[in-house]
């Protein structure tokens, strides 16, 4: 049924505006563009981001949570990705004030784009072995390298794993060119999605294969990472806050993308800190979903005292002590693993939100129409 919907003088709502505004089912977003007012949906065709709280450059709308962008007037993207168009309502200025009819004149058009490989499942093959992913985070220029204590221990452990007949994966953060989060869980845990919103649309952004290897190829994961003045690299954080999109699909969506993984990790640095950092390690690659095989760090460092940083590299090239310690992790995190892996169906029962006590997200406005 069409319905002209009184949203009050043009005096009271060009302060306002844009805004938005729910008029029966449908959530509106109202512009005030080269003196006339112009209504579109305020659900951005991506993931129902809202638009009346975009930035508008001349007649286009760009989305807050990832800026695409609408035409406040034809409701289409710019050119190049007009067939997209959002819901674009009639108004009416009148003597007693501005009007919108719904439903709208023009009705969403959602282009079916090719889904993510991220999203595809990856089945592993029956009788594959173990797969362990190695993980570097440590920073160096490779054109003119240095001896990293983490590494070195890493690849103590990557040599145990194909001993023991695992495939090996050995990803060094520092190869691969990837541009820090941008916050978008800080607009909205909803604008932060899986796959993350920067690999969905920088086909240069190589932080893939880190994704591709923790939620699909991996079932052990071995991080390794120096100790920087008290804390994990800088590397591994960069790299930590791009993660929050896997984490948060079980906030926004019910849904545990890690599941029945292990992880373990490798901890070194010329001075102290080695509790902290483990313990800020473990809440993290917890609450992605991974599990820990007994002991599951192992460290080395010399004491807050301890400046002859030369003398450190020495000490862990020579410790066979250290050689044996990186072998034992990665033996119990794939033991531990085969333990799991044997207990699959006791591990996948369904838990409500991974168990987490969180708060529940209210429920996004407009799936009604998004659907329309
Ligand atoms: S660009 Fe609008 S929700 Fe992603």
């Amino acid at each position: 049924m069409t319905t002209w919907h009184r949203l009050g003088l043009k005096t009271e709502l060009l302060p306002r505006v844009p805004a938005a505004f729910t008029l029966d089912r449908w959530s509106v977003a109202v512009f005030h563009h080269e003196g006339q007012f112009r209504a579109i949906s305020n659900a951005c065709n991506h993931k129902g981001g809202p638009l009346c709280e975009g930035r508008l450059h001349g007649e286009f709308v760009m989305c807050p949570w990832h800026a695409w962008e609408y035409s406040v007037i034809t409701g289409k993207g710019p050119e190049g990705y007009d067939e997209e168009q959002v819901p674009v309502f009639a108004v009416e200025e009148r003597e007693d004030g501005v009007y919108v009819r719904t439903p709208p004149v023009q009705p969403r058009r959602l282009v079916r784009h090719k889904p993510s490989h991220l999203l595809e499942t990856h089945p592993k093959p029956s009788g594959a072995p173990p797969r362990v992913l190695v993980l570097s985070t440590t920073a160096m220029d490779d054109v003119n390298p240095r001896f990293s204590t983490s590494d070195a221990l890493l690849e103590h452990a990557l040599d145990q794993a194909k001993r023991r007949g695992a495939d090996t994966q050995y990803i060094k953060l520092r190869d691969l060119k990837f541009r820090h989060c941008e916050g978008n869980y800080s607009k909205a845990a909803r604008a932060c999605t899986w796959p993350c919103a920067i690999t969905e649309r920088d086909p240069d952004d190589q932080l893939t294969a880190v994704y591709e290897g923790l939620v699909h190829w991996a079932d052990v994961v071995l991080i390794g990472t120096p100790i920087r003045w008290g804390n994990a690299s800088s590397l591994y954080y960069k790299m930590l806050e791009r993660l929050n999109c896997v984490q948060n699909q079980v906030t926004i969506q019910d849904k545990v993308l890690i599941r029945n993984k292990v992880a373990a990790f490798i901890i070194t640095g010329g001075q102290d800190n080695i509790q902290a950092v483990a313990g800020a390690m473990f809440t993290f690659w917890a609450e992605l979903g991974f599990v820990f095989p007994p002991f599951p760090f192992i460290a080395h460092s010399r004491g807050w005292d301890a400046e002859d940083m030369q003398n450190n590299v020495r000490q862990v090239k020579m410790s066979d002590t250290l050689k044996e310690a990186a072998y034992e992790l990665l033996d119990r995190a794939l033991d531990f693993w085969t333990i799991i892996d044997r207990h699959k169906a006791e591990m996948d029962k369904p838990m409500e939100r991974a168990g987490r006590k969180a708060s529940t997200l209210p429920e996004p406005e407009e799936i009604e129409e998004m659907t329309v």
